[in-house]
């Protein structure tokens, strides 16, 4: 007589399988969903804690291969969902809705924060997360440009609706000022006040990643940010010039003096590669991210190489990732925005009381 599988089977043989950046099994994170047994053929979803995980094939093929081990299973469908994972910690003194806000910055400016914010944007948007772009350069907007946004935000009920292009809600001082070209002059309290405005007043609904493009340096905002929201983590763009390395170090370290995690370093405008013969030239030099990442014990998220698509979609408004999803230039973004996810949900997964297995 032959056994037929049942559901306990499943979960039994799905508790076997960690995931691989957790190191906590499927079933005791709570990541199994929806198991159907009929015949032979098991389906079950796995509810991922980022849809942008980076993982999400090993997975399949780990959790496939268990499944498949069980006698009387011949076929097994395995779907996906996501639910980004985040700590109560992080809930606190938050506006309802944001799950994560992640701080983009670098000590020098011009290094491409506010393209690399916005391509990360749209590569996370691309994987199905709810993604916010806050522009925190006060003094020199440039999202509503990169992005291309053309209206202005509404209001509804005394608050702000954010604008919406490419999948993204956007919000930015540049949207208020009369004229783009009109310089802002303002001190440290009137930053601080529009920050919390952008905060507290905008209607961001639900946001599983808000993106917060910073000024250069160390100064005012990034500071008043972080005791406005608590941050899941910054990322600290630097370019393979010693010197933005070493200004780079510097902000790393305001962050960590006021405890918000580094998640990592990104190097951008690393090698030029000529479209025509393919060899890659390290115009800046190259490997100051990871020299700088193995120096300050900080992770390294990758590159971006120095390209002038890059550049062109910044000034048109239409950023390389929107353009050409399919270019080696979106696709380096992409790597980095799903290293950037899975950090996210390690952080909060670590923060979060699980039962110990025995
Ligand atoms: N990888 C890249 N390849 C080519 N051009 C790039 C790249 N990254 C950024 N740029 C270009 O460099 C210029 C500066 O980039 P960006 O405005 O993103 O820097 P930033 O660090 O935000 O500057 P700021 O400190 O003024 O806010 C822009 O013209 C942008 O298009
Ligand atoms: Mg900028």
């Amino acid at each position: 007589m032959s056994t037929m599988p049942t559901n306990d089977d499943v979960i039994k043989a799905l508790s076997t399988v960690n995931d691989p950046e957790i190191h906590r099994d499927l079933v005791t994170l709570g990541m199994i969903q929806d198991v159907k047994v009929e015949g032979g053929h098991v389906s079950f979803k796995v509810v991922l804690t980022t849809p942008a995980c980076p993982l999400k094939d090993q997975i399949r093929n780990e959790a496939s291969a268990a499944v498949k081990a069980i006698p009387g299973v011949t076929e097994v469908t395995v779907t996906f969902g996501s639910n980004v994972a985040t700590s109560a910690a992080l809930n606190a003194n938050r506006p309802a809705g944001i799950k994560h806000v992640i701080a983009v910055g670098s000590g020098k400016g011009g290094v491409g924060k506010s393209t690399v914010a916005v391509n990360l944007a749209l590569a996370l948007a691309e994987s199905g997360a709810k993604v916010g772009l806050l522009d925190a350069d006060i003094y020199g907007p440039s999202i509503p440009l990169m992005m291309g946004a053309k209206t202005r935000p509404g209001t509804r009920d005394g608050r702000i609706i954010p604008v919406e292009r490419h999948g993204v809600k956007m919000m930015s001082i540049g949207f208020m000022l009369p004229n783009g070209d009109d310089p802002v002059i303002w001190r440290g309290p009137m930053l601080t006040g529009v920050l919390q405005q952008f905060v507290r007043d905008v209607e961001w609904g639900e946001i599983d990643y808000l993106l917060v493009d910073l000024p250069p340096g160390t100064g005012d905002v990034p500071l008043s940010l972080t005791q406005l929201l608590p941050l899941s983590g910054a990322v600290i763009v630097i370019t393979p010039q010693p010197v933005a390395a070493q200004i780079g170090i510097k902000t790393l370290n305001m962050f960590k003096q006021v405890n918000v995690p580094i998640l990592g370093l990104i190097e951008n405008m690393s090698a030029f590669v000529c479209p025509h013969c393919n060899e890659s030239t390290a115009i800046f030099d190259h490997g100051g991210g990871e020299k700088t990442s193995t120096y300050t014990d900080v992770p390294y998220l990758g590159d971006i190489p120095l390209d002038p698509k890059i550049r062109s979609g910044g000034d048109t408004g239409e950023p390389v990732f929107a353009a050409e999803p399919q270019s080696t230039q979106a696709e380096a973004f992409r790597r980095i925005a799903q290293n950037i996810a899975a950090k996210i949900s390690v952080n909060s997964i670590k923060r979060i009381e699980l039962p110990v297995l025995r």
